[in-house]
C-alpha cells in the first residue's frame, strides 16, 4: 500500500473540508521499534514500545500537526507564516511552506537551536530570525504579529497542528490492535501530551479502543513549570528543543494528565543523556536529547518500583531524530581517534 501522508490516511478525523488543498510530505507512518534493552530494565512485565517520529520527512513529530496547519493555510489562501521554535517547528514549517509555495518566518532564541534544525530551516528557505531572548519571548512576538500582519500562526496554539498531531495515538493502535497501557513522552510546549490524548479519547469514542492509556509526560528539571505549577523565566536545560518557561497548552496537557490518571514529573539532564546514550548504545535507535526525556522517566520511575505491580504495553514516543543535533552527540560520545594512514596505526588504535 502507499502512504500517502496522516491527513488521507486519517481524512474522516481531520477538520479538512476538500483534499486538493491538503501539503504533504507523506509524513506519519513511523516505526514501532520493540525495546528489549527497555523491557529487561523495567522488570519483564511489559511490552515497550519506542515510536521513532524522527523517521518523519523533517526528523520530528512537528509534520503530523505541520501537514494539517499548513494544508488549513493554504486552503484560507495564506501567503506567509510564521512561528516560534526551540528548531524542529522552524524546520517543519519551512519545509510545509515552501512545499505550499508560501514564505516562512521563524523565530528562534539565538544560540539554543541545535545546528540541524537551523540548516534545515534555511536550505528549505525560511527567513529565520534569530532573537537575543527565549522561546517565550519568541513565541510572545509571534502571536503579536500573526494579530496585525498578513501572516498565519503554525505554532501548536493554532488547533489544526494538534488535529494533526493525533494521528500519532491512531498509528500506535492501528499498530498494537489496541491503545497501549501507558504512554510516555516528553513534555515541552506541551502540544504533543494533548494531542495524542485527544487521539486516544476519539478513537475510544469511535469505537476503535476499548480503553486509553495512562499519559506520563516528562519535563526537563530545569524547565519544569507544570511540575512546579508556575511559569519558569529562566528555564535551563541541556535538551534545547523542550527548554520552555510557560507552556502555551498548559491546561490541555494538565488534563490529558488527570483525565488519562497519569502524571506530569521531571527528569534531569544527567537522566536525560544518559537515557539518549542507553537508547543509542543498547538499541541502536538514536534520538535527540529531548526525546529521551520520556525514557529517562521511565526509568525513574522503576528506580521508585512503579512498574513492579505493572503489566501491558509502554509506547515511548522519541519525538525527534539524533541527527538533529550532531554537537551534543559528539559531546556525549566523544571525538574519532585520529592515527597516521598506516596499517600498524590503524591496528594499535583498534585495540583488539
Ligand atoms: N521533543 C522535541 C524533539 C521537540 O522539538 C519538542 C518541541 C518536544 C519534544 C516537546 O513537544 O512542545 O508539544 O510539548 N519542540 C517545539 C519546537 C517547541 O519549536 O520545535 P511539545
Amino acid at each position: 500500500m502507499v502512504w500517502h501522508g496522516i491527513i488521507h490516511q486519517y481524512f474522516p478525523y481531520m477538520p479538512l473540508e476538500d483534499k486538493q488543498h491538503i501539503v504533504t510530505l507523506n509524513e506519519g507512518n513511523t516505526p514501532l521499534i520493540r525495546s528489549l534493552y527497555l523491557e529487561k530494565q523495567l522488570g519483564g512485565n511489559l511490552e515497550v514500545y519506542l515510536k521513532h517520529e524522527g523517521m518523519n520527512p523533517t526528523g520530528s513529530f512537528k509534520d503530523r500537526g505541520m501537514t494539517m496547519a499548513i494544508s488549513k493555510a493554504k486552503e484560507a489562501g495564506a501567503k506567509a507564516v510564521i512561528c516560534a521554535s526551540t528548531g524542529n517547528t522552524a524546520a517543519a514549517a519551512a519545509a510545509y511552506a515552501s512545499r505550499a509555495g508560501m514564505k516562512s518566518f521563524v523565530i528562534i532564541p539565538e544560540g539554543n537551536v541545535a545546528l540541524g534544525k537551523l540548516a534545515a530551516s534555511l536550505i528549505y528557505g525560511a527567513k529565520v530570525i534569530q532573537i537575543s531572548g527565549n522561546f517565550d519571548d519568541a513565541l510572545c512576538f509571534v502571536r503579536d504579529i500573526s494579530e496585525s500582519h498578513p501572516v498565519s500562526l503554525v505554532n501548536s496554539v493554532n488547533p489544526y497542528r494538534i488535529e494533526g498531531q493525533k494521528s500519532g495515538s491512531f498509528e500506535i493502535c492501528d499498530a498494537l490492535g489496541k491503545a497501549p497501557e501507558f504512554h510516555a513522552l516528553p513534555v515541552g510546549n506541551a502540544g504533543n501530551i494533548s494531542a495524542y490524548w485527544k487521539g486516544y479519547k476519539a478513537y475510544h469514542d469511535a469505537g476503535k479502543i476499548e480503553q486509553t492509556p495512562m499519559m506520563l509526560g516528562f519535563q526537563a528539571a530545569g524547565a519544569a513549570p507544570i511540575v512546579h505549577g508556575h511559569p519558569i523565566e529562566n528555564p535551563e536545560t541541556v535538551a534545547t528543543a523542550i527548554k520552555i518557561g510557560n507552556p502555551a497548552s498548559w491546561q490541555m496537557a494538565e488534563a490529558a494528565r488527570d483525565d488519562s490518571g497519569g502524571m506530569i514529573d521531571m527528569v534531569t539532564d544527567d537522566e536525560i543523556l544518559a537515557a539518549y546514550k542507553l537508547l543509542a548504545s543498547k538499541d541502536g535507535v538514536f534520538c535527540e536529547p529531548a526525546s529521551a526525556a520520556g525514557v529517562a522517566g521511565v526509568l525513574k520511575l522503576e528506580q521508585q518500583g512503579f512498574w513492579k505491580d505493572k503489566s501491558g504495553t509502554l509506547v515511548c514516543v522519541l519525538t525527534g531524530h539524533g541527527l538533529k543535533d550532531p554537537d551534543n552527540a559528539i559531546k556525549q560520545a566523544g571525538q574519532p581517534i585520529s592515527v597516521p594512514a598506516e596499517l600498524d596505526a590503524v591496528l594499535e588504535a583498534m585495540d583488539l
